[in-house]
């Protein structure tokens, strides 16, 4: 072969395969390690993301400055939502304005797209569906309270109403491949928005709770009916794996393999009265954690809703099959009884009734801005073959602090604070803070290392807010501690700690990564602290045992091509022995240990 020849043949293959990985869509899919990742034109693909506001794509004019606005802040991907009432505002006419505009605003600035399709439930009601189903309640029938009166909800059990819904999204999902399938602006598709049935006049109100589960004539005569043998045959292979809610509840009842819902499953018992002051009272107390009430209520909702989105997810798969995930509003503290909490949504007690009724669903996600339940919450879905996709968390300080604990502690598929873009909404980010912007800057750097890093014990974080400091961490032989900066160095330096306050104003989270037995790369900050490293205690040393010291601390930055710039610090910077991460910031450090 002459070298021209060779040189031709080369640039076909090398165009042909890269051709070949633009147009393998956005899946998921396990790697070594047993980690399911998300893959986006060859490469695992973490989001480092923010929802916009429920409103914000309402107009191609409204969101023009906004798509710069999320590039400048380092986001990688906007969560946006699509609406069934403009995309279908006649019946069988459909209008794909909206979802062109986001597809093409997002790409002009390289963002990557999750699309929410609000479709029949948003919050447990059924506000976005469009005017022609809202008038006709004989064809599509709203769900109803325990007294009879009815939700402003579409049932589960309309045969009209998930037709409606699914042939809406198949087109949306049809147009979207046809703008979209060689460059997947959009890698991920949520379906429908914290749903189940809920009693708002419960939940805000405290009054007694109604909507345990769908009570229509329709959801009534189901509930006396014989629970899908589907749905226990699922239960019966699965039996070694089952949530401890589902299989204890299944197993009191002798786990029967026939019957009606309240005698495979029992029957549905209130939540024991607790008279909590605050919100804060009742996620810091955990007995609700473990308590189960209205189960079998919530468990029939839940396979209901999970049916009715299968239906709606298929019809999407089968013209364009990116991933799709369901988010739920979760169970907590305040209010931990299904109706006081849209009941039916797919909580992490329920997995197993969602995995059994929706396996066109890829994944799971909550909804998170109880601090006090974080880890609980997260444990919970942070599950094999369910890495955690949370598309809606606080967008505060602590949020843009807490990115860095959870992308360390947990397998993140997707962090991102909720009414990111800001319209003056009470949890916006505060004006002026830009906690996100630098979090997810230094972030945005370290994707690929988190996504190499994802399922082994080598990666950790910590967080702290006040001045309580966390219970260290082992990595290899190193314990590694979190304290704040102005207590530790003020104290090692003068005796004296700082102000409380002072030492509180912001809370602090940082990752870690052990890259090698002596080396680490630590990110983190928006509050003050130190994170040090140690084996045995200099304080207090043993007899024979090693002590461990900073060989290095380089502080990391990028330049504008992305080039990594190393910046050595030590002295006063590493006050004695520690990364320091000033009040205010974010930063990012390669460290080397040694021993003495
Ligand atoms: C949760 C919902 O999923 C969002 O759409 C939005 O309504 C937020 N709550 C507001 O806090």
């Amino acid at each position: 072969m002459n070298l021209k020849a060779f040189v031709l043949g080369s640039l076909f293959l090398a165009t042909a395969s890269l051709q070949a990985q633009q147009t393998i869509l956005p899946h998921l899919e396990t790697n070594k390690q047993g980690q399911t990742q998300l893959i986006v034109d060859g490469e695992p693909f973490i989001m480092i993301g923010g929802e916009l506001h429920n409103s914000s794509t309402g107009s191609a004019h409204y969101m023009a400055p906004i798509w710069k606005r999320m590039a400048d802040q380092h986001l990688n991907t906007v969560i946006a939502p699509v609406s069934w009432e403009l995309i279908e505002p006649i019946e069988s006419q459909f209008d794909f304005t909206q979802l062109d505009n986001i597809v093409y605003g997002a790409r002009e600035e390289n963002l990557r797209v999750v699309l929410l399709w609000f479709g029949s439930w948003k919050n447990g009601m059924s506000m976005y569906v469009p005017a022609w189903v809202k008038r006709n309640q004989k064809r599509f029938p709203y769900a109803c309270f325990n007294d009879g009166s009815k939700i402003e909800a579409l049932s589960t059990l309309g045969h009209e109403s998930v037709k409606a819904d699914a042939k809406a999204f198949q087109a949306m999902m049809k147009h979207l491949k046809e703008i979209d399938s060689e460059k997947h602006t959009v890698i991920f598709v949520q379906i429908e928005n914290e749903i189940g049935t809920l009693d708002q006049l419960s939940m805000y109100m405290r009054q007694p709770n109604r909507a345990m589960r769908d009570y229509s004539p329709m959801a009534n005569k189901a509930f006396d009916g014989q629970v899908p043998s589907e749905l226990l045959d699922y239960l019966s292979k699965n039996k070694e794996r089952l949530h401890p809610a589902i299989a204890n509840a299944w197993k009191a009842q002798g786990n029967k393999m026939k019957g009606k819902w309240e005698e495979v499953f029992g029957k549905g018992q209130p939540a024991v009265k607790r008279d909590y002051k605050s919100r804060e009272e009742a996620e810091l107390d955990t007995a609700w954690q473990t308590e189960y009430p209205w189960l079998t209520e919530e468990i029939f909702n839940a396979w209901n809703y999970a049916t009715y989105v299968e239906q709606v997810a298929r019809a999407g798969k089968e013209v364009y099959p990116i991933p799709f995930y369901v988010n739920a509003w979760i169970k907590q503290g305040f209010g931990y009884e299904p109706g006081m909490y849209p009941s039916g949504g797919p909580q992490a007690h329920l997995f197993d009734i969602w995995h059994a009724a929706a396996p066109s669903v890829d994944l799971l996600g909550p909804d998170l801005y109880a601090t006090a339940i974080f880890d609980f919450t997260l444990k919970g879905y942070d599950q094999p073959g369910n890495p955690v996709l949370m598309p809606e968390t606080r967008p505060t300080p602590d949020g843009a602090a807490r990115a860095f604990y959870a992308f360390g502690n947990y397998n993140m598929l997707c962090y991102s604070p909720f009414g990111i873009d800001g319209n003056g909404y009470s949890l916006d980010p505060i004006p002026g803070d830009c906690s996100y912007a630098k979090s997810y800057e230094v972030l945005s750097h370290l994707l690929p290392a988190i996504a190499q890093y994802q399922g082994t014990d080598k990666m950790k974080g910590l967080y702290m807010e006040g001045i309580q400091a966390p219970a260290p961490v082992k990595m290899g032989k190193y314990t590694i501690t979190m304290r704040r900066f102005n207590t530790q160095a003020a104290q090692a330096l003068v005796g004296v700690a700082g102000s409380e306050q002072e030492n509180a104003a912001l809370p602090a989270g940082v990752l870690i990564i052990q890259t090698g037995d002596d080396e680490f790369l630590v990110a983190g900050g928006v509050g003050d602290c130190t994170i040090s490293f140690r084996q045995g205690n200099p304080l207090k040393p043993q007899p024979g045992q090693k002590l461990s010291g900073i060989l290095s601390v380089d502080e990391v930055t990028y330049d504008e091509q992305g080039n990594e710039l190393l910046h050595r610090v030590n002295g006063d910077e590493t006050a004695f022995g520690t990364c320091v991460i000033p009040s205010g910031q974010v930063k990012c450090f390669k460290v080397k240990m040694y021993e003495y």
